[in-house]
């Protein structure tokens, strides 16, 4: 049974709730509890698959509440539920809360959201999974620059001289970071020379997925990791994410999906980072396996690791506390019809850009016989079959690619 906590000073809502939930007994155990102190003595016997919290509460508020919780049990899909009042307050649990409820709530598509939030743990957090990464040595650290930034951004009102400042505090980091900017992955019409100018120009949210890949992508790497390896898996993951952001700006989008598909785009491939930085020849040897076999890199790390390297990325970017629909965006990239719900969006463009990256440089695919390919039924289904020529089209112009 998945296990679900809802948490609310109020009694008559707490009831309200045991009323209209009563039909989810059978799949459900629910925990009904009215303080942040008594849910988190109970989250510190019990695993908790999801938490739902009231925002206003006396003692310790949601907020507080799904920090904390964020902190001891990190797979607990954690959710807010909150008065339209309480916007400002909401805005506080930006980072600890994965979605948020407005109350009164409806019920039955309250009901969706949590089976798709446990859809994502089971995927996540099987017996498989967890034992082949609790042999892992290291994960890499969620940076405490980016928790820096992300707590800045919790903030009512958000600064961007103070996100600025937290970016240059260290110099090589910071050169690092405008080198990217002024590199020509996003083709800034005039050399930007300071942070601050950067956030101004790409936002604080494409500048705190950036901070993330530098520190990450630099910082963890091993001797083991050939410096033309990881440059190259720097440089196609940055460029998947180009391409993201291109196809998504180009119509109307929710800035919401372009923030989360770029991080999404910027992060699809690092759990090969640390398969290479944990398991260098084991992780080689799946190559071989890939010449021999011609078979998917997929099918090959499955049989020579035991897991994928999508399921890597996802499990590391759920346990740095991301949101759930970048996580799930990562694990299904190179099979995306196995996606449990339509997560149409941003899916399929990073799928398509993932694939499309090789066919334009095929120097950079060490396998090209044993290259993912395009899924086109699961883009005929996600509607963006006759959107294709269009992507390509631009994607290649951006690249000064010409035909014939
Ligand atoms: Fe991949
Ligand atoms: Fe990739």
């Amino acid at each position: 049974m998945e296990t679900v906590m809802f948490v609310d000073d109020e009694k008559c809502i707490l009831d309200a709730l045991r009323r209209s939930l009563r039909d989810m007994t059978k799949e459900w155990d629910m925990y009904f509890v009215d303080s942040g102190k008594d849910a988190l003595e109970i989250i510190k016997s019990i695993h908790m698959d999801v938490i739902v919290s009231d925002m206003r509460m006396p003692g310790m508020d949601g907020a507080q509440l799904l920090m904390e919780v964020m902190r001891i049990s990190p797979f607990t899909a954690r959710f807010i539920l909150s008065g339209q009042s309480d916007r400002e307050a909401v805005l506080k649990t930006v980072g600890p809360a994965h979605q948020f409820f407005s109350k009164p709530c409806d019920i039955k598509k309250m009901k969706d959201i949590i089976r798709n939030a446990l859809a994502l743990r089971h995927c996540l957090c099987n017996e498989e999974l967890t034992g082949a990464i609790s042999r892992i040595e290291s994960l890499p650290c969620v940076p405490q620059i980016y928790l820096d930034i992300s707590n800045e951004l919790q903030k009512s009102e958000v600064s961007l001289e103070r996100v600025a400042n937290l970016v240059q505090a260290d110099l090589g980091f910071s050169t690092k970071i405008l080198q990217i900017v002024n590199s020509s992955f996003f083709g800034v019409p005039n050399h930007i020379s300071d942070i601050r100018q950067a956030v101004i120009y790409l936002g604080i949210d494409i500048i705190k997925s950036l901070v993330l890949y530098v520190k990450v992508f630099h910082e963890f790497c091993s001797k083991e990791i050939p410096r033309g390896w990881l440059e190259d898996l720097m440089d196609h993951s940055l460029a998947v994410a180009k391409f993201a952001k291109i196809i998504i700006t180009s119509g109307p989008h929710d800035k919401n999906d372009l923030d989360n598909l770029f991080t999404a785009a910027c992060f699809h491939d690092v759990g090969k980072l640390v398969f290479f930085a944990n398991m260098g020849k084991k992780y080689q040897e799946t190559c071989q396996y890939m010449e021999n076999r011609h078979c998917t890199e997929t099918i090959a790390e499955q049989a020579i690791i035991g897991i994928t390297h999508p399921e890597v990325g996802a499990y590391l970017i759920a346990l740095w506390g991301l949101r759930d629909i970048i996580v799930e965006t990562i694990l299904f990239h190179h099979n995306p019809s196995h996606c449990y719900y339509n997560n149409y969006n941003i899916l399929p463009i990073l799928h398509f850009c993932d694939c499309f990256y090789y066919e334009i440089h095929p120097d950079k695919n060490p396998h090209p016989e044993s290259s993912m390919p395009l899924d086109m039924e699961y883009l005929e289904q996600a509607g963006v079959l006759e959107s294709l020529p269009a992507w390509r089209a631009l994607l290649e112009k951006n690249e000064g690619i010409t035909h014939g």
